[in-house]
């Protein structure tokens, strides 16, 4: 059905303006000042945006959806996720597809691809992550680039024999990225640190989640930064570091920039919103709030928002990893170490961003737009047609009522997960209506939709 929204202001990255929007199909047809209803096709369902913010559909570049990990798996499938992400006014994703050492890689594309595809009812890709990388890796990963339009790999440099490459991989890696235009996300924690900073601290019988932060200190991310920086730097591949948590991180990353490193940063909502107290809390309550990079110390928020307001950082994902806290957090009553690493975000990053960004003046809403939209499109291959306002682009739009007030609940989350990290937080902002492709699918707070409406975006490689 066609659809009018009229009345609205539009905010876009860098533009804010009154106008009309008219889709037709699935793509923007028109902008315009005052069109007429009247003169369109009958049926076409026109939505009073007076008084709103029509944004274009944000996008959510870090997210786990299904994954296995440290001997669990997340507890959100893709329709869960995705109904979460909508209702939040996230209208496309980009999951991490993380396979074990031993799988091969086109076989976890299709397991990925196989359970996001009846399900998802947002537009997603994923970043491949590359967790080996002998001949018949290698082969693999050009062939899901080439034939799924998979234009960005993922590595972990943190999770020592789970999930870490190792240096001579590393380089090959970055070098056939390189080749291959495709950009690499990495997650920037020295494993080796880690792994001996544990097994210090739980020998001292120091066991409870306060003791995540000090295992993984901010000099072990600033670590994980400069080396891949070092690395891209040897090989002219471009990098993206993902969830930076701290000051000295990036810092790490914009000496990187400076001497001409191509390395873009992520943020995520947790570490810009909560702190590390929050992972202090007695009684395991704490191990709600263990994630890795962990919740730092609270100054380090300053330097995020800081970073995205000047540019240094360039998006805002969630890293929506959720795990319950009764029956998967609780594996690690005896050890932090066996905590399920995760917090989940992805219903409520945009409002947060909005409150607690903002509201309270650390960003604009034209920087808002900008890295919880336009720079992941833009970075990962998706621009215009996702991240814009503009005529042929996907019709993904966000109605925005920026007055309304709403409070965070476990009850009136999409996810399955059995806490809510933010429960009772009172909010301002929340979207009205939420359109993929043309389609109505989320109102007031409500999924309205088609589960299994979502397609899997290719992507062009762009980063040579
Ligand atoms: O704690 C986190 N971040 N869990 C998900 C896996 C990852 O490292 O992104
Ligand atoms: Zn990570
Ligand atoms: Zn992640």
């Amino acid at each position: 059905m066609p659809l009018l929204i009229k009345n609205g202001r539009i905010i876009t990255a860098t533009d804010d303006y009154c106008a009309d929007i008219y889709c037709e199909g699935e793509s923007i047809s028109r902008i315009e000042a005052g069109i007429d209803a009247s003169s369109l096709p009958s049926g076409t369902e026109v939505i009073d945006a007076v008084g709103k913010y029509v944004f274009p559909g944000f996008i959510d570049p870090h997210v786990h959806i299904h994954l296995p990990f440290m001997g669990s798996n997340a507890i959100d499938d893709h329709e869960s996720a995705s109904k979460a992400a909508l209702v939040g006014g996230t209208t496309t994703l980009i999951e991490m597809i993380c396979p074990g050492p031993n799988d091969e890689p086109l076989a976890a594309f299709n397991e990925w691809n196989d359970l996001a595809s009846p399900a998802s009812a947002v537009d997603y890709t994923f970043h491949m992550a590359v967790v080996r990388f002998d001949d018949l890796a290698q082969d693999q990963l050009k062939q899901i680039v080439a034939d799924y339009g998979i234009a960005s790999f993922k590595i972990f440099l943190a999770y020592k024999g789970a999930l870490n490459l190792d240096d001579s991989d590393l380089f090959d890696l970055l070098t056939m990225a390189k080749d291959l235009g495709v950009i690499t996300t990495a997650h920037c924690e020295n494993a080796d640190a880690i792994d001996a900073m544990q097994t210090k601290l739980i020998s001292e019988g120091k066991t409870g989640p306060e003791w995540h932060e000090p295992s993984r200190p901010v000099c072990v991310e600033a670590e994980g930064v400069h080396h891949l920086s070092t690395f891209a730097e040897l090989t002219g591949a471009h990098i993206y570091a993902v969830h930076t948590s701290c000051a000295p991180a990036v810092k790490a990353a914009v000496a990187a920039q400076l001497r001409g490193v191509n390395i873009w940063v992520e943020a995520v909502a947790p570490h810009l919103i909560l702190d590390e107290t929050y992972a202090q809390q007695a009684d395991f309550v704490g191990a709600k709030y263990v994630m890795s990079p962990p919740l730092r110390e609270k100054s380090n928020q300053d330097v995020l928002w800081n970073g995205l307001k000047s540019g240094a950082i360039s998006t805002i994902g969630t890293d929506h990893a959720p795990f319950n806290f009764v029956g998967q957090k609780d594996m690690g009553t005896e050890a932090f170490t066996k905590i399920p690493n995760g917090i989940p975000s992805v219903q409520e990053r945009v409002d947060l961003i909005h409150t607690f960004g903002v509201l309270a003046g650390k960003i604009d809403l034209n920087t808002m737009v900008s890295t919880c939209s336009t720079k992941a499109a833009q970075i990962f291959g998706l621009y215009p047609r996702k991240g814009s306002i503009s005529v042929g682009a996907d019709a993904d739009l966000v109605i925005y009522d920026p007055n309304c007030k709403h409070t965070l609940s476990v009850d009136s989350s999409y996810s399955k997960i059995d806490y809510n990290a933010y429960e009772g937080w009172e909010l301002t902002g929340r979207s009205s209506v939420v359109t993929v492709r043309g389609q109505v699918q989320a109102r007031d707070g409500e999924f309205v939709g088609t589960v299994g409406r979502g397609q899997l975006l290719k992507r062009k490689p762009t980063h040579f």
